[in-house]
């Protein structure tokens, strides 16, 4: 019998290996909910500085813009949100339910979903003028089905505010180190480039930014942030 390169990667093995980066993912996030703005904090979180930037540059025809906040945590990024658009609609989706639980509680989250976005998303299509996705990415081996239907769930010229961890020194994505047994994934420019040139969004700007000083590593995390629009659907 021949045997050929793919005969030798055990796929049930990479299957539970994704299963226990999941659970452990859910089990850290779980337990760090009450206490995330602190942690962010200390970690000199520098998302929040951009959109702050960003959000000023916005603007909707709706009166009641309709966000949707995915890996939104304790809703962090969401209250920045709130502070730009008064009568905002949002919505998080966050794979820890602890999280949720805190989203809903201190930053007024209308719905808040418990969800592992590996499975897509389970949302309305062409509805949203906003999708909020920081921090998700970096979990993401393929972020191209999710990235196609967050566009699915954009109307036209809505906004994406996401980040992909930046690979060291451009070497190409791969899986870093397992703190707590997470898999992580980085991404080079040329990578994000391509894969918003591959779907439907305009970019408007990636920058490339010092995020946060990981807590249980020291390192210095760097993210591509990008603000992207939708744009007609190229078929
Ligand atoms: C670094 S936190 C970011 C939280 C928030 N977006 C912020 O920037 O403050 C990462 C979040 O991603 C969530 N997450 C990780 N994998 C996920 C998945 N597969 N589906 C949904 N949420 C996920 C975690 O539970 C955690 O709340």
């Amino acid at each position: 019998m021949s045997s050929s390169a793919t005969d030798c990667v055990d796929e049930n093995a990479v299957m539970i290996s994704d299963y226990i980066s999941v659970q452990n993912t859910k089990k850290v996030y779980d337990k760090i909910a009450k206490n995330y703005d602190d942690f962010a904090k200390a970690a000199n979180y520098s998302v929040p500085s951009w959109l702050r930037r960003i959000f000023p540059t916005m603007t909707f025809d709706s009166e009641e813009p309709c966000f949707l906040d995915l890996a939104c945590g304790n809703g962090l990024l969401g209250r920045i949100a709130q502070q730009f658009f008064s009568n905002l609609d949002i919505c998080g989706i966050d794979l820890s339910e602890k999280m949720i639980i805190e989203a809903k509680k201190r930053s007024n989250y209308k719905k808040g979903i418990t969800y592992d976005l590996n499975n897509g998303l389970p949302i309305n299509l062409g509805f949203f003028d906003c999708v909020i996705a920081i921090g998700l990415f970096d979990f993401f081996e393929d972020s191209r089905k999710l990235l196609t239907d967050i566009s699915e769930s954009l109307r036209i010229d809505g906004h994406l505010l996401c980040n992909f961890e930046a690979s060291v020194l451009g070497m190409p994505r791969k899986a870093v180190s397992k703190v707590h047994d997470i898999n992580r994934y980085t991404y080079s420019l040329a990578e994000v480039v391509a894969l918003f040139n591959d779907l439907d969004f305009d970019i408007i700007e990636i920058k490339k930014q010092r995020a946060y000083t990981s807590p249980s590593t020291g390192e210095k995390i760097i993210y591509y942030l990008v603000h992207a629009k939708k744009k007609e659907n190229k078929k």
